[in-house]
């Protein structure tokens, strides 16, 4: 699939760690900035990274800053981005699989190289079950989720 990446300089350092990762998964990278440790607005890059996941670019995004957290609340202002910091595997792919995430957010001042690869791997991996039989209850929840979204966005 195509992951569209995006990073402020905050994380930066974790960037190339992420991409490679990426790569040796099989998929293919967008690469959406910053390219140095120079300061910059995550807001800028999430709406980057976000846009290309809802325009369909892009299938996934990941978003990396110092602690995640920045992007991860800048993107979910994005109509059709559900995104979330997850710091372990088990986020990583339950968040998919349950909650049909569609970026990951890393914050690279908290977690490491290794923890990054294995987290960004499972995030790949991961399937949205909630069209499975079986499995209806997810695909409701989320469902909830988009009714608050939409009626959230009309109310402005
Ligand atoms: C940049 O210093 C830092 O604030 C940013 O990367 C991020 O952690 C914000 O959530």
């Amino acid at each position: 699939m195509k992951v569209a990446i995006g990073t402020d300089h905050g994380g930066f350092a974790l960037k190339e760690t992420v991409i490679s990762q990426v790569l040796a998964d099989g998929h293919e990278v967008i690469d959406l900035g910053t390219n140095s440790a120079e300061a910059v607005d995550y807001p800028d890059f999430a709406k980057k990274v976000g846009e290309c996941v809802v325009s369909g670019q892009a299938e996934r995004g990941i978003l990396l800053c110092g602690s995640g957290i920045g992007v991860n609340i800048a993107a979910n202002k994005i109509r059709g981005i559900y995104a979330s910091v997850c710091h372990d595997s088990y986020m990583a792919h339950q968040g998919v699989e349950h909650d049909n995430m569609n970026v990951l957010c890393l914050g690279s001042r908290v977690i490491g190289p290794e923890p990054a690869r294995e987290i960004v791997s499972s995030f790949l991996r991961a399937r949205f079950v909630g069209n499975d039989a079986g499995q209806e209850r997810h695909f409701k929840r989320v469902s909830k989720v988009r009714e608050i979204e939409k009626n959230s966005l009309e109310k402005e």
